[in-house]
């Protein structure tokens, strides 16, 4: 199954797919990475594993107009690698509900794009998911692997799995246990994805 994935920062959970990939355990080709922003980790990451890798950066303070165009040259972008599914790891941008409606393969075919969020949907949306979990006192929080719509953080939910809240836990303990569960739960979906265990192909 060829992806595109769009990564914002380290990218480490782009790691985890591309070991997974390269070492033969998930039936998926990265056909790219991109990101918003040029110095994203992540397209380090991709570059040394041999993946090519593209930026569209979102201005600063960029008007409607200029978020419209945003939406259009990042769509052209992963549609000039033909991927099957794009996958949002890390990728800190909402895309617009034209980007969704207009990604399309060649042969018309839809391209399900999916998102990997640190926390169990449809708690703690939004950009800060792992401090607002800690700010709410929750036991338990966790990680949602689902479909992408046009809300934030509002899609059809793939899979779920939940990661005990430690009374010593701080914001960067409690992300780096989400996404070591993060990690394995994405390889998960992806591959039932390849399976076309979901419905989505
Ligand atoms: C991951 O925990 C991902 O779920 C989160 O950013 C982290 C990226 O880590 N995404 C969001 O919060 C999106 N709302 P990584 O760059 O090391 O893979």
């Amino acid at each position: 199954m060829r992806i595109v994935v769009l990564v914002s920062g380290s990218g480490s959970n782009l790691q985890s797919v591309i070991d997974a990939s390269q070492a033969g355990d998930l039936p998926v080709e990265i056909a790219a990475v991109g990101s918003d922003n040029p110095d994203a980790y992540g397209l380090v990451r991709a570059g040394t594993a041999g993946i090519e890798t593209f930026s569209v950066p979102l201005e600063r303070g960029a008007d409607a107009e200029q978020r419209a165009d945003w939406n259009s040259r990042l769509r052209d972008a992963v549609l000039s690698y033909d991927p099957e599914v794009l996958v949002s790891s890390g990728f800190m941008r909402i895309v617009s509900a034209e980007f969704l409606d207009t990604l399309r393969r060649a042969d018309g075919r839809a391209v399900p794009m999916i998102n990997t969020h640190p926390a169990l949907l449809p708690s703690f949306p939004g950009a800060h998911a792992v401090r607002d979990a800690l700010a709410h006192g929750v036991k338990v929080t966790g990680c949602t692997v689902h479909q992408v719509d046009s809300g934030v953080d509002t899609g059809p939910i793939l899979a779920q799995t939940p990661v005990e809240v430690r009374a010593e836990d701080d914001e960067a303990t409690l992300h780096e246990r989400i996404k070591t569960a993060e990690r394995t739960l994405l390889n998960q979906v992806l591959a039932q994805i390849a399976r076309n265990e979901h419905g989505l192909r």
